[in-house]
């Protein structure tokens, strides 16, 4: 179902109105997958945290569908050297629903998804309460990242086999945020 989008958000040569048009219809699909295994849990409600930059990018699609959600916002940038994920805002919504839902494009080593999950730990989310809706994921930030939330709670478009050594996915779709945003 995803494969004729994501092979237009992989190709080098799309560019960034293309890009965007393939992002924009792939979130909508994501979200209805998202959705449909929330709602299979019995989902109160939900607060949509689209990791900046990039998770901005599928967080219309979920607005849409989610109108009355509560959007909390966390800021992590990867450090180019060493691929570690560093903190830079966060803002939390006053009153938060029983289950969140991260949102971000990529998961390459899951350092950032990880770190969001554990903020929201320390925020009173139990593990099975917090998900996650991305685009493409490394295999191993996959199996890192259902170390610490269920697995099915973890909604992806594909999953490629692996990290390179700049920890970028491979084969993989290049910097999302900077394709989209036209960075
Ligand atoms: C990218 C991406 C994820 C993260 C994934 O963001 O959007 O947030 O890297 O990598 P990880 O799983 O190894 O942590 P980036 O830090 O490039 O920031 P941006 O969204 O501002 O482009």
């Amino acid at each position: 179902m995803y494969e004729g989008l994501l092979s237009i958000l992989r190709d080098r040569d799309t560019g960034t109105a293309e890009f965007r048009r393939a992002s924009d219809g792939l979130a909508g699909l994501l979200c209805a997958d998202a959705l449909a295994g929330l709602r299979e849990t019995g989902a109160g409600g939900l607060m949509l945290v689209p990791v900046l930059r990039a998770g901005l990018a599928l967080l219309p699609s979920f607005v849409g569908a989610l109108p009355d959600a509560p959007v909390a916002f966390v800021g992590v940038a990867r450090d180019e050297r060493t691929a570690r994920p560093d903190l830079y805002y966060t803002r939390f919504p006053a009153v938060m629903p029983s289950r969140a839902l991260i949102i971000d494009p990529m998961l390459a080593t899951a350092g950032t998804a990880c770190l969001v999950a554990e903020l929201l730990m320390r925020e009173g989310y139990s593990a099975d309460a917090i998900h996650f809706a991305g685009v493409l994921a490394a295999r191993e930030g996959l199996d890192r990242l259902a170390r610490v939330i269920p697995r099915d709670n973890i909604t992806l478009a594909a999953v490629d086999p692996s990290l390179d050594a700049r920890k970028f996915i491979v084969p993989g779709i290049g910097d999302y945020g900077d394709r989209y945003f036209g960075t």
